[in-house]
């Protein structure tokens, strides 16, 4: 197995790499005393763009536990590329730590980051992916079903970020995938065509549709925001394009679809109620405790 390098985008691993992810943060979920030391002696920046709270804890608390030291880094002190260039801001950082996690407006500064620092960088949410959110949502479906293979995971909402990550995640791992978006909203043609060929692949069955009744009989329905951060468009206008779209008891009884997933964060009565949300179907603290687990696989699997 090729080693890890960098996080930019769940479609530059193998899938291979991506289920030596999965066990490994089991493992480390499961036995944390065995990797306290796997980060020693280095330094990590946590450099975002956007508001965070998920990601930003549970690197910073994550690292803290490997052993390792981070550094946070916002836009307090202007935003980045403005005092001086990406490129200068990736290879200065590069001079005090050994990697760069990054959340950023485009996916594009994520390479300029990569390039100029020569240090892995790990992708904390861009405008195209959420490669670490993926892989803690993958790690959370391995915990309730094993043999991801068999399992048929539901997208209904926005088909950006989040979903393409799903998307890229589902096909590698050969499982079943259901995105529905409204007309408009859907991923993204380029992800969708990387997607296609993964899943043709590994076996994996990827389904698009601007129905909400196309996700009856998933495990799972995942849904996220209808206005993600940096989005510009009009809120009334998404309320009333994605209003047929949210995700409440009756839609869960109807679909028959035993659990409901968020990246989070929720807006309640919008994508999701709070009766969904907070109800037994629910795996969403799974999920957001999961991030650390499976970040830290990432961080172990660079430096070991
Ligand atoms: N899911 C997620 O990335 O949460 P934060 O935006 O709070 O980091
Ligand atoms: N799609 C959302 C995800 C937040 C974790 C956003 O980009 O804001």
């Amino acid at each position: 197995m090729s080693k890890l390098t960098q996080l930019l985008c769940l479609a530059d691993l193998s899938q291979e790499q991506v289920t030596h992810l999965l066990d490994l943060a089991l493992e480390i979920k499961r036995d944390p005393d065995r990797f306290s030391t796997a980060l020693k002696g280095r330094s990590i920046a946590l450099l975002f763009e956007k508001p965070s709270l998920r990601t930003r804890v549970s690197f910073d608390v994550g690292i803290h536990k490997l052993g390792g030291h981070s550094v946070y880094l916002d836009q307090q002190n202007g935003a980045l590329g403005v005092r001086e260039s990406v490129e200068d801001f990736g290879s200065n950082l590069a001079c005090w730590t050994d990697a760069i996690v990054a959340r950023v407006y485009s996916q594009k500064t994520l390479v300029q980051l990569a390039q100029s620092s020569k240090k892995p960088v790990i992708n904390a949410l861009s405008d195209l992916y959420h490669p670490c959110q993926a892989l803690a949502d993958l790690l959370t479906l391995k915990e309730q079903y094993d043999d991801l293979s068999k399992v048929h995971l539901a997208f209904v909402g926005d088909g950006n970020n989040v979903c393409h990550s799903l998307m890229l995640g589902a096909a590698i791992l050969g499982m079943t995938l259901t995105v529905v978006t409204p007309q408009g909203f859907g991923p993204d043609a380029h992800v969708l065509l990387k997607a296609q060929a993964l899943a043709e692949q590994s076996g994996a069955k990827l389904t698009l549709s601007q129905h909400v009744s196309a996700a009856a009989g998933a495990d799972a329905i995942y849904t996220d925001t209808w206005l993600s951060m940096g989005g510009r468009a009009d809120p009334a206008l998404i309320e009333k394009l994605f209003a047929p779209y949210q995700i409440n008891t009756a839609v869960m009884q109807r679909l028959a679809v035993k659990h409901f997933m968020h990246c989070l964060p929720a807006h309640r009565g919008q994508e999701v109620t709070s009766e969904v949300l907070d109800s037994d179907c629910s795996l969403v603290l799974q999920q957001a405790e999961n991030r650390m687990h499976a970040q830290n696989a990432v961080l172990v699997s660079l430096f070991s």
